[in-house]
């Protein structure tokens, strides 16, 4: 059966792509740690959608998690037509002063996972000449960050690894879609443990213009349906990805922490 498989669906981005793409009566399998939610949102997609809609409760900081991923892929008989890296979290204070074992999880989960589910789930995307991946990024995929200096070279990697295989699966019909969300108002900054907490990091306070996660769904599948390989979601972050390639990263890095410290007080 062909489905469409969201990491991290239990909440946030994840969980508004796994609404949309149940719109559009995909078959989903949705991936995150919490199962009696995952349970619960399997039962509501199939009776508001009339689509199949599974689950595997699944911890993606822990290695072996992907490949028992694409085994039970295999085991229940689905082909992953689309496969949605979104699970993801963050982390925020000084380098030097947070525990090694959370950065560590964080590179796991952010890098790690997404990049041995690709590996995993594109070759039999390439051997039928057909599938999506779509990996999230963020903004600070667009620069380093003072002060949450683990996450946003997380996303850097994520921006490198994917702008790279996009061109590798042009040849084999594999359409890769990188996306860019800005602060977006989720569970995001709870989970991380910097939620209202200045001193764990930069731009987490919600303004008007920070988007919901379904305004980042929206703009993701219609950057899918019109082919684009990287979509910024918001006008405003769109612009700020412009200001940003104007100014050399040491020069935004030496901004921020200017900016961090002087809040601070320090
Ligand atoms: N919100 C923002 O401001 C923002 C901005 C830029 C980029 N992003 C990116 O957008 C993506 C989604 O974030 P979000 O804002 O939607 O965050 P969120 O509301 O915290 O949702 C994170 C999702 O990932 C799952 N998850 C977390 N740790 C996991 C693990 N170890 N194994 C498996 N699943 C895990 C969570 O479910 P469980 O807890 O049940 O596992 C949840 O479903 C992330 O990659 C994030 O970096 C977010």
């Amino acid at each position: 059966m062909q489905t469409t498989l969201i990491t991290g669906a239990s909440g946030g981005i994840g969980e508004a792509l796994t609404t949309r793409f149940a719109e559009r009566k995909h078959n989903l399998l949705l991936v995150a740690r919490n199962a009696d939610k995952l349970a619960a949102q399997c039962r509501q997609l199939a009776d508001k959608f009339g689509i199949t809609a599974q689950y595997i409760a699944a911890d993606l900081a822990t290695p072996a998690a992907p490949a028992e991923i694409f085994a039970e892929t295999q085991r229940r008989g689905l082909e992953v037509a689309v496969l949605i890296n979104n699970a993801g979290i963050g982390s925020g204070g000084e380098f030097a002063q947070l525990a090694l074992e959370a950065e560590l999880r964080l590179i796991q989960l952010n890098v790690a996972a997404l990049v041995a589910l690709t590996h995993l789930f594109v070759p039999p995307m390439q051997a039928r000449r057909s599938g999506i991946v779509v990996n999230v990024a963020s903004m600070a995929a667009f620069m380093p960050v003072p002060y949450m200096a683990t996450y946003a070279a997380s996303k850097a990697f994520v921006r490198s690894f994917t702008e790279a295989i996009t061109e590798e699966c042009k040849p084999h019909n594999v359409q890769v879609l990188l996306l860019f969300p800005g602060l977006t108002r989720t569970n995001f900054n709870e989970a991380a443990g910097i939620a209202g907490d200045l001193s764990k990091g930069l731009n987490t306070e919600y303004t008007s213009a920070t988007q919901t996660p379904q305004q980042v769904a929206d703009e993701a599948l219609k950057a899918l349906d019109a082919g684009k390989q990287a979509v910024i979601s918001g006008a405003m972050n769109r612009l700020g990805a412009k200001l940003l390639a104007l100014v050399p990263a040491a020069v935004t890095a030496r901004s921020l922490a200017k900016s961090y410290r002087q809040k601070m007080g320090l």
